[in-house]
């Protein structure tokens, strides 16, 4: 947070250090864009993933999970709209031939949201407030559209007819597996598919480290309905008094700021519009908190007219706020029925169900498509989590101990005890059967200790020589420090206990 005067580059630096994310290809000079996740970073991000998936597919018993091929039919993304539509604006420095967003150069220079604008309204800004390059300092060429998706070829011939795509959301895989997924499951509307996956954007300028990669993973649900029951959403009520910060359209066009409300109220006066939307802005924003992000740091904005996507009649963003200001995590779309429809015409397959409730034939409604970037939360998780202690004199990761990379750490005082270490090698088998843990008897254990807090780990277990008498060992837990002796049968119990009570002091 900006108290913190935390930068992203210092995040970046933190992670490349203790193995969480490294850039990609780095001793060939790095790609822009790509990263790779080294072995905690991956464990973050499985703990992360798994959570998704226990709350949104185990926990609930109306939605069901898919996991699709990343490359599709060509012919799906004519039918979507991203064959046409999923473009950037480009500019290009005619000097020094530098490649920008052009409303990235906008919003940099004049301070406006320019998400969404035009070619043509974006030339007029850049030629009116003389913006140049950032790099050179030269004049920018007109802007054009660029579209993000790679291509590619399937097979050994190189031609128009073999060209395919690496999809650019996952989104798509549920569009086109919806009827054999309903015919399988035997759901009924109102019920959701969802699916984690990676998605590839050939974005003009990556940037803020996993903030804007070109290759990422999304979790995303499609929630159908039928139409007629967008108000007819049996969760709302748990999620009427729920508080959020909030910025709607109308607050954006009279440049106010965010204000704390309920969703509630936001459904009743209209501007959220409906009250399945509603609950599934409150279930994302909760999940989010669940995974350790305070609600102060996150707000609900409501997508402006010219910003919005192609499919989309209403779109909210859950915003972090980043040390480079608030920006999407998640974005939470009313997709109506355009990508369902689209496919039925495109590919002539009727993708209509019967409705039992109305005795009707309709095209399944997506009230809402929760779409969280993986990689962004893995980044918003570290943010929040990352503290300097003045008194450790080291960086304290306190990460919530259920996404934790590594669960306890196993010491034995002294590295030179044979029976010392036999028996904290004992300690560490029975604790590692049970959560990821880890092994280390090198060093002082301030040192030990040190380097635990640095990477979230919130208990450390110490074996002495009492330990040898009467089978029992210290935990220190990592957020304040404190000490408790516990016996070595109970340890894993009672582990298991703190970590389910989110107990790390
Ligand atoms: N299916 C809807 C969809 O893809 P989106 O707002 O374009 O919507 C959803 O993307 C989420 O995916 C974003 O909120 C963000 O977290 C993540 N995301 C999108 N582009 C990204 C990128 N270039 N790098 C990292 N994450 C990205």
């Amino acid at each position: 947070m900006a108290e913190k005067k935390l930068s992203v580059n210092d995040i970046a630096t933190f992670c490349k250090k203790k193995g969480f994310i490294f850039p990609s290809s780095e001793i060939y000079g790095g790609l822009s864009g790509f990263f790779d996740y080294g072995p905690l970073g991956v464990e973050l991000k499985n703990n992360l993933k798994k959570l998704w998936w226990k709350a949104h597919v185990h926990e609930r018993e109306d939605i069901v999970g898919i996991d699709g091929s990343i490359i599709m039919n060509p012919q799906v993304w004519i039918a979507s709209g991203h064959a046409d539509h999923f473009e950037d604006v480009l500019v290009e420095c005619k000097k020094c031939h530098q490649r920008f967003r052009a409303d990235q150069l906008v919003e940099e220079k004049l301070g406006i949201n320019a998400d969404g604008k035009s070619p043509e309204e974006l030339h007029e800004l850049i030629v009116k407030n003389k913006i140049t390059c950032p790099n050179c300092g030269g004049e920018l060429s007109e802007p054009k559209s660029f579209n993000l998706m790679f291509k590619t070829y399937i097979g050994p011939k190189q031609t128009s007819e073999s060209v395919a795509y690496l999809r650019p959301e996952t989104a798509q895989v549920i569009f086109t597996e919806f009827k054999n997924v309903m015919d399988v499951s035997r759901k009924k509307m109102p019920f959701g598919i969802a699916q984690i996956g990676k998605s590839f954007r050939n974005e003009i300028s990556p940037r803020n480290f996993l903030f804007r990669c070109r290759e990422f993973e999304q979790a995303e649900i499609e929630y159908f309905i039928n139409e007629k029951d967008l108000n007819n959403c049996p969760y709302f009520d748990e999620f009427k008094e729920y508080k959020v910060l909030a910025l709607t359209k109308d607050m954006q066009e009279k440049n106010q700021e965010e204000k704390e409300t309920t969703i509630g109220k936001l459904v009743e006066r209209g501007v959220i519009k409906s009250k399945w939307q509603g609950f599934w802005i409150g279930f994302e924003h909760k999940f989010l908190t669940r995974v350790g992000i305070k609600s102060n740091h996150l707000r609900i904005r409501q997508h402006l007219d010219n910003e919005r996507a192609h499919y989309s009649l209403d779109t909210w963003d859950i915003e972090y706020k980043f040390p480079f200001g608030w920006k999407e995590i998640e974005g939470i779309s009313n997709r109506t029925t355009f990508d369902m429809s689209n496919h039925s015409k495109h590919s002539k397959k009727d993708l209509r169900v019967f409705d039992e409730k109305y005795k009707e034939k309709v095209m399944p409604y997506v009230v809402s498509e929760p779409s969280l970037g993986i990689d962004r939360l893995v980044l918003t998780v570290l943010f929040e989590a990352y503290e300097f202690d003045d008194k450790r004199g080291n960086v304290v990761l306190k990460l919530k101990p259920e996404i934790a990379p590594i669960k306890t750490a196993v010491f034995p005082l002294v590295s030179n005890k044979e029976e010392l270490i036999n028996k904290a090698r004992e300690v560490f088998k029975v604790l590692n059967s049970n959560f990821n843990s880890l092994f280390d008897k090198s060093g002082s254990i301030g040192r030990r200790y040190a380097r635990q807090d640095e990477i979230g780990t919130p208990y450390c277990i110490t074996v002495d020589f009492d330990s040898l008498k009467s089978d029992d060992v210290t935990v220190r837990f990592r957020d304040s420090t404190r000490q408790e002796r516990i016996k070595i049968k109970e340890l894993a119990e009672k582990i298991r206990q703190f970590m389910s009570e989110d107990n790390c002091s």
